[in-house]
């Protein structure tokens, strides 16, 4: 094998393979990382994360990028992105804990959700959030009552749905009508929202919010959205006589899984979405508004490889070859979920032998429990083998479950030659914690 075989939209931008054929990351051969750390371990590429922030934070100047915590957020992750400039959109009680912990700057936080509950959005009123983005009615009152409360006045978003299908999978579409987020275009909820809460002086309405869905390729969605929006902030214009100063149009552009994934660059996507809007505005004599982007994936997702250790190998002349690790459907849920497609390599050795397609599965008991499915792999992969699968950054450990009672694995982030963890395994003892006898 040479460095053929690791597709550079694929993999993060350290990894290399050695003189032996050995896969590196952030200058650690894997070897080394899984007799420190043990597998499956998250292996997350500092120098990809830090300069795919850059490239955001640059490609969107002018614009606040709020990283999407969802994604992948520790205390460590949140510090970089701070670091790097960005804001960061946390959506639960348990997010905006990380980013309080991680002393995150208040001012460039982002608090989402469609059912916040009253202790979060009092939370967040009394921690100084920069923006909370305003999803029901019910919201609308709650959020006003606790900002009262707190005595102070609470900058907010509308979510707005703006009828765009997103060419996406079904879990992850968000800007069609039949949902559960934010408040319709075309019934005219989002237009009455805009009344209430400009009725409601402990509120400061500065913008409005999209989010058509996620792992999106296709840009003419977010055009499409963009447009509407831009017109929604012209009906205001007439009928408040009040111009919005932001417009937020989310998260969502898709990334690399596997060679055959071509996602747009983030700054072909951002002078799209810049002309779209700066055009919609001079034709309604708007001026244009601060832009706002919530990228998730796109950051978080190639950063990162997911190290497992090969347990079986069973081979069913003329049906299959299922090669089973040592995580599974606990550390990676998007392929039993989303049906989501990924790639595989023999990472702790070089092979001459000839690839031939696996089914990477894991340990669980299900049969659903698949990590890849045919993946070229050598023929000789044994036992004790090393498999690394890249683009697991996004989606991944945020996701990830203790089904059958089986810890989730580190973060251990790899830079300049060295590793340290910023996740720890879990133990069983962490396992046992929470149970009662
Ligand atoms: N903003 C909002 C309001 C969102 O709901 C999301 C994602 C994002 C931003 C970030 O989207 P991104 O840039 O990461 O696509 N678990 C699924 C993805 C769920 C996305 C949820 N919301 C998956 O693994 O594919």
């Amino acid at each position: 094998m040479s460095v053929t075989d690791l597709e550079p939209a694929v993999w993060p931008m350290t990894a290399a393979r050695s003189a032996e054929g050995v896969l590196t990351l952030g200058g650690v051969d894997v070897r080394d990382l899984a007799a420190q750390f043990g597998t499956p371990s998250y292996v997350l590429d500092e120098v990809d994360f830090r300069s795919r922030c850059t490239a955001w934070r640059d490609a969107f100047s002018g614009a606040d990028v709020y990283y999407a915590g969802k994604a992948f957020l520790c205390t460590t992750v949140a510090r970089w992105v701070a670091e790097e400039g960005l804001s960061l959109d946390v959506c639960t009680g348990g997010e905006l804990a990380v980013a309080l912990a991680a002393g995150f700057p208040v001012e460039r936080l982002l608090f989402h959700g469609n059912n916040k509950s009253v202790a979060e959005l009092a939370r967040a009123v009394d921690a100084g959030v920069g923006r909370i983005v305003i999803d029901s009615f019910e919201e609308l009152v709650r959020l006003a009552a606790a900002a009262e409360r707190a005595g102070v006045r609470q900058a907010v978003y509308l979510r707005v749905t703006p009828g765009v299908e997103a060419h996406t999978h079904e879990y992850v579409a968000t800007g069609q009508e039949d949902q559960k987020f934010g408040f319709s275009l075309a019934s005219g909820a989002a237009a009455e929202a805009v009344r209430r809460v400009l009725g409601l002086p402990a509120l400061e309405l500065v913008g409005l919010h999209c989010h058509i869905g996620s792992h999106i390729f296709d840009t003419r969605g977010f055009s499409l959205a963009a447009h509407r929006m831009v017109g929604l902030l012209g009906d205001i214009r007439d009928e408040h006589g009040v111009e919005l100063p932001e417009l937020d149009l989310g998260g969502g552009l898709g990334i690399a899984y596997t060679a055959a994934d071509d996602p747009m660059p983030v700054k072909e996507v951002a002078d799209g979405l810049r002309a779209i809007v700066e055009r919609e505005c001079a034709a309604a004599s708007l001026a244009v508004p601060r832009l706002a982007v919530e990228p998730g994936r796109a950051i978080a997702g190639p950063t990162t490889v997911t190290l497992y250790e090969v347990g079986t190998v069973k081979d069913l002349p003329g049906l299959r070859t299922y090669v089973s690790i040592d995580g599974g459907m606990s550390d990676n849920i998007r392929t039993a979920l989303y049906d989501a497609r990924y790639t595989a390599v023999l990472a702790s050795r070089r092979s001459t032998a000839e690839p031939r397609n696996v089914t990477l599965c894991g340990k669980h008991c299900e049969s659903g429990d698949i990590v890849v499915h045919d993946v070229p792999l050598a023929a000789d992969l044994a036992p004790g083998d090393l498999v690394a699968v890249p683009a697991s950054g996004a989606y991944h450990r945020s996701m990830a479950s203790n089904y059958n009672h089986v810890p989730r694995p580190p973060v251990v982030v790899v830079r300049d030659g060295s590793a340290r963890v910023i996740v720890r395994r879990e133990t069983e003892d962490d396992l046992l914690r929470l149970d009662i006898p």
